[in-house]
């Protein structure tokens, strides 16, 4: 059972409903009149997204990008890889990339660039989640939706060992978790 490896709920369902609504209603404002592209990455950003979208109140098109660091299950390392590119250009688009959280930052610092290089009009990050204590590249966040401390989190997208991601709200596992396998 899923419920008995939680050790600690760290964002209950309802605090994230309330701070989604207003990311949507703070993205309402900020892109009324633009071509608003929403970029999420994969798989992370899933339930974020699909709860993000429907608080922005402006047309809007998506697409996904499929991402891998390599590294281990909790450390992510900076060499990114791209495993499913976007299927269009973003020449011209006002383009804001979807994220569940920023850990290291390397995995963004590489899309940014490499975002850049397709010539948008402008580009922007959206995470759920900024663990700022583990920072290694710098990166801009526009919208963060929670800072938390430097804990291994999981649910509302997020996983260990692509488990836990359908959880309602964001938690911390039990040690004991962590360290079998
Ligand atoms: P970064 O390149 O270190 O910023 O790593 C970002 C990616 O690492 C995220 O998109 C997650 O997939 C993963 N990650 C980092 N911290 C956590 C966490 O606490 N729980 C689950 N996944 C995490
Ligand atoms: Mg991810």
């Amino acid at each position: 059972m899923v419920l008995e490896d939680i050790k600690s709920i760290m964002i209950s369902e309802e605090e994230i409903a309330k701070r989604v609504k207003e990311l949507g209603k703070q993205l309402t404002e900020d892109y009324r009149g633009k071509e608003l592209l929403i970029v999420g990455i994969l798989k992370g950003c899933m339930l974020f997204l699909s709860d993000l979208v429907r608080a922005i109140e402006l047309p809007l098109t998506m697409d996904f990008m499929v991402v891998s660091s390599y590294g281990t299950t909790t450390k992510s390392s900076g060499v990114v890889r791209i495993i499913k590119d976007l299927e269009r250009e973003i020449e011209g688009k006002d383009v804001l990339i979807v994220e569940d959280i920023v850990d290291t930052g390397l995995t963004l610092s590489y899309l940014v660039e490499n975002f850049k290089s397709r010539n948008p009009k402008s580009v922007r990050i959206c995470s759920l989640l900024d663990k700022p204590d583990r920072r290694k590249a710098q990166v801009d966040i526009e919208y963060v939706g929670f800072k938390i401390p430097d804990e291994f989190v999981v649910g509302y997208g997020l996983d260990y060992g692509e488990n836990y991601r359908n959880l309602p709200f964001v938690c911390v596992l039990k040690p004991e978790i962590y360290t079998k396998k």
